[in-house]
Parts: C-alpha cells; structure tokens; sequence
C-alpha cells in the first residue's frame, strides 16, 4: 500500500503588482507519496517555484490546502518546518565557514545535541562525497559541491521530505549525472524528494513520477514511461528547417508511416508508426516538397515529447 506523504488540494497563488494581477499557479492538486522522488518539471515560468514556495510555508497560497503527514502545513509551523527541508537555488551556504561548520551550524539552529550533529554531520558529508573537503572553507568549492552541500545541511535535521529546487541547473554535465548518483543513493535510503527542473532528463533519470506543470496548471501526472505513452507513435523524428509552411503538416499526416506530425519554431516532428521506420521515404518527400533539411534526428519519445504534445511549445522555450 502506498503511503501518502503530501496533499495538494485546489492550490492557487495570484500575485497582485500596481496595475494588474497574475495567476501564477492555478488550481493545482496532486499527492506525493511516502518514498518516491516526485518531479515537477515545466520550463522558466511555469511557477514552479512559486509552489515549492508554498509547499514549504514560504508563500501563502491565495486559496488551497497543503496537507503534510495528515496535517495542513499552516497549523504548526514549528513543527512543520522540522517535517520539511529545502534547497533553493540561491548558494546561501556560509562561504567563510568549512564544510563541516556549515552543517553544525545549520544542526545548532534546530537544537541538536551536538554528538548527535557531528555523527550526522559524518554520515551526510560521506553520502554527498565530500568526505575528504570536509574541513576546506566553501569558498574553495565548484558548484557541484556546494550543491551537494547545500542537500547535505538539509538533511541535517532529518525531514521526512526534501524539496529540491532545480538542483542541476548550472551546473557541468558531469556534476549533474555526479548530483544524480548522489540523489539516488539519498532516497534508496528511505528520503522522500520533490524537486523542480526544466530539463526532461533529469526526471527520466530519476523520477517515479512526474507531474507536467504549464502556466500555473498539472498537464499531466504520471511515471514517465505512462506519460510518454501519451505521444503518438513510439519514434519522433526532428527535422529543423528554416521555415514551417502550414499545409505541409496536414500533406505530413497523410503519410502512411507517419502518426501525427506538428511544427514549433522551425522545427517539423513527425511522429512515426513503426519502430524503426524508414527515413528514406521521409527525407524523399521532403526533398519532393522543396523543404530544405538544415538538420534532422530520429529518436524514442522524451518528457520533451510529451511537453510539446500536451502544450505545443518546447521546454526549453517559453
Ligand atoms: N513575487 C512575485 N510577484 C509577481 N510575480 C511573480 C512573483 N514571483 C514570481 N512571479 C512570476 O510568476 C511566474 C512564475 O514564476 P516562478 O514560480 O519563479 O516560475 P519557475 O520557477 O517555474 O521558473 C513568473 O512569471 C514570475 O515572473
Ligand atoms: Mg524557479
């Protein structure tokens, strides 16, 4: 039986500015259950932090319900924010301090005894790998460490739940697949993880389930293999061009191997029936509408996929 952690009921924030009124998250719900890593994926805007916001008590909803362990948030705050933890984006670590320092600090704030705060402190600084810079200042650290030390000093007070927010951005390839590794391990040892991203990636790799957010609302909510089931077609393939002309997309739908096809800023996709289909009919029905192929790329549908599917822009724009 699965447990539910988090519920999220009719949540909706409108930020008011002089002259006008923006509904930034609007009506949204979902559960996160007790163990799995939850992500929120959408691209710059979608609000995504603006609900981690109020999910974490920082940002009181215009109208919904937070309920954590079968308690709404807003009841005791005290004890909610014990419940809870948050990585932000901001590097709000203690650059002249050490590693170390940084988590006792952050142990003293919640009123650890401090042999219990310097056994945690051990345990996370080896789970995150920074055992051997534990005594270097954090001035000294790459952005991947001073992330993965950001997650150390959040579990520091052992939450139930862990928000993360946009935990890769900015960080290297190789640091990012490094913080997954190290995101993975956290939870296969029971930490329950919500986290926001726009790059689709990061939920394939990690996430057990995923929700779609767009302007403020839940597209989606699914595993990512179920929501990848919502393309058409198993295999997509990308064709950029420098011009998207209408009346090749309803020509496109008419191909006997090709599902569905739509355009997105000079980019065609046609989603193909087959598994493996056959590019050379494709590329010789281009040609024979004078389509001119800048680049083309045949690949399993992505999260990216199914974004373009449910909202028809791309993650990476907005
Ligand atoms: N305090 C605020 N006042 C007015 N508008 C805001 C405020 N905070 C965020 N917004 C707007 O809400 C939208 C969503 O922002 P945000 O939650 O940061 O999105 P994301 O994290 O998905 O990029 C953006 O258009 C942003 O400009
Ligand atoms: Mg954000």
């Amino acid at each position: 039986m699965t447990q539910t952690i988090l519920n999220v009921e009719n949540l909706s924030k409108t930020f008011s500015t002089k002259n006008s009124q923006i509904d930034v998250v609007r009506d949204v719900n979902f559960e996160v259950n007790r163990g799995e890593i939850f992500g929120f994926l959408g691209p710059n805007g979608a609000g995504k932090t603006t609900t981690m916001g109020m999910l974490t008590t920082q940002i009181r909803p215009t109208s919904g319900e937070i309920i954590l362990a079968e308690k709404s948030i807003w009841g005791n705050l005290t004890d909610t924010r014990k419940r809870i933890s948050i990585v932000t984006q901001h590097n709000n670590l203690d650059r002249g301090l050490t590693a170390r320092e940084n988590l006792l600090f952050h142990a003293r704030y919640f009123n650890l005894p401090s042999d219990e705060a310097a056994k945690r402190a051990d345990r996370f600084l080896d789970l995150m790998d920074l055992t051997e810079r534990a005594d270097d200042r954090v001035v000294n650290f790459s952005g991947g460490m001073a992330q993965r030390l950001k997650i150390a000093r959040a579990l520091m007070h052992d939450p139930d739940i862990l928000f993360l927010d946009e935990p890769t951005t900015g960080l290297d390839p190789q640091s990012r697949v490094l913080l997954w590794e190290e995101i993975k391990k956290l939870n296969a040892q029971g930490t329950t993880i919500f986290l926001t991203t726009h790059y689709m990636e990061e939920p394939e790799q990690l996430c057990d389930r995923v929700a779609i957010l767009h302007e403020g609302q839940l597209k989606a909510l699914n595993t990512p293999e179920e929501l990848k089931k919502l393309v058409p077609g198993q295999n997509v393939v990308s064709v950029r061009t420098g011009d998207v002309r209408d009346e090749l997309l309803s020509e496109a739908k008419t191909l006997p191997e090709v599902e569905d096809a739509t355009a997105e800023m000079g980019t065609l996709r046609f989603y193909m029936k087959d598994a493996t289909p056959d590019l050379g009919e494709l590329v010789k029905w281009l040609r024979s509408q004078d389509v001119n192929i800048l680049s083309m790329n045949l690949h399993l549908s992505t999260l990216n996929d199914v974004f373009v599917h449910l909202t028809g822009k791309g993650l990476e724009q907005r």
